[in-house]
């Protein structure tokens, strides 16, 4: 069974409370619990989230170590600014899906830049919560 990270940046701990109106009703433990139940069987999943860079830089690297077989990255805010996130993505050498929940392109003009696309192998923005899945599904073709 593969196991794929799923990796959530600044405030998404407080999805469901946080801009529902943008990003939903949906808490992160809702969302944990959708992804096991439509994956339980299929693939290992492994959840972190902080609202610490470095944090998340050190997660990646001890992923990258263990050889995980993908990740799912939401960097959050991150994604807009964090050359230390870039770097940690682009030397890993794991096969990254970047996911938005809302569509970035729809959005203010600071958010239509991504540091963090280029070292992932694609970007699901807009989906909702439903782009975390489809990312899983990608990883696990
Ligand atoms: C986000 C979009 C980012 O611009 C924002 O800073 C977030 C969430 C999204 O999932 O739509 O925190 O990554």
């Amino acid at each position: 069974m593969k196991t794929l990270a799923i990796l959530n940046g600044p405030n998404l701990d407080r999805l469901g409370k946080r801009e529902p109106e943008i990003y939903g009703h949906a808490t992160l433990a809702d969302l944990e619990a959708r992804l096991r139940a439509e994956f339980e069987g299929v693939a290992q999943l492994e959840f972190f989230q902080s609202n610490h860079e470095g944090e998340i830089v050190d997660r990646i690297s001890a992923l990258a170590d263990a050889k995980i077989d993908g990740l799912v990255i939401n960097g959050a805010a991150l994604t807009h600014t964090s050359v230390a996130l870039r770097d940690a993505l682009a030397g890993s050498g794991l096969r990254a899906v970047e996911v938005h929940i809302s569509n970035i392109y729809k959005r203010e003009e600071f958010r239509q830049k991504s540091l963090t696309a280029p070292a992932c192998v694609a970007v699901i923005t807009g989906l909702g919560l439903e782009g975390y899945a489809a990312a899983i599904r990608f990883l696990l073709r």
